[in-house]
């Protein structure tokens, strides 16, 4: 589900203990079908800086700030995911992707395509730890414009996927559209989540 009424709640319950990876799994990995022609402008996606991420899979939002922490699930509560993240991207052609957020930490992955299909890419943090967020990304859906979906397999073999915006909220009717897009891919309604940029330091809502 993905009312702020939930969310809320769900912070509640689970703000004292740390992030529990094994219950935000939503299902193993599937395949994602080759679009027939390439779907995502590359010159709009590397202009957009920087990238927000305001609807996802519950598994992607805690696997993409705990990689971001460079700590410990346990050690990070479902509250600060929600409130200090304040997670963005910034991709680069030369292959560099950035996440950013929790107050000034940064991590930098790198990027290859995939030979036989322009949507897809492989990425991977540049030291550390390699398991907790990289794999095989897929775009899926875009308008080219003002948003992007990717899905892919993380390294737990669990599936996930998050959405790229140019704004930190999405308006209701790209947000329809998303959420019927990534059901009719196979994914879960109740395990979309949001992230909020309301309380984010640097950042306009
Ligand atoms: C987005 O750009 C790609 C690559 O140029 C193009 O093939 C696709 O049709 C575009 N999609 C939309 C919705 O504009
Ligand atoms: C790619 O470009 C970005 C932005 O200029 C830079 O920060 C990064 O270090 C570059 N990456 C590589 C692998 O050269």
């Amino acid at each position: 589900m993905y009312s702020a009424s939930l969310v809320a709640l769900l912070c509640l319950a689970s703000a004292i203990q740390g992030l529990d990876l094994r219950s935000s799994e939503e299902q193993p990995c599937f395949d994602i079908p080759k679009p027939k022609s390439p779907i995502l402008e590359m010159d709009w996606l590397f202009s957009v800086k920087p990238i927000y991420y305001p609807l996802m899979n519950t598994i992607d939002l805690y696997h993409a700030s705990v990689d971001l922490l460079q700590k410990n699930a346990r050690d990070v509560s479902t509250s600060s995911v929600y409130y200090d993240a304040c997670l963005t991207w910034e991709m680069f052609s030369n292959g560099t992707i950035f996440s950013k957020g929790f107050n000034g930490l940064q991590r930098e992955y790198i990027s290859k395509a995939v030979e036989d299909n322009p949507d897809a890419f492989t990425m991977e943090p540049v030291d550390g730890e390699k398991d907790v967020y990289s794999g095989t990304a897929y775009t899926t859906l875009t308008d080219n414009k003002t948003f992007f979906v990717q899905a892919g397999c993380l390294p737990s073999g669990q599936m996930a996927w998050g959405v790229g915006t140019t704004t930190p909220t999405l308006p209701e009717e790209t947000k329809k559209k998303i959420i019927e897009h990534v059901i009719s891919l196979g994914f879960k309604k109740d395990d979309i989540t949001e992230l909020k940029y309301d309380t984010c330091k640097d950042i306009k809502v």
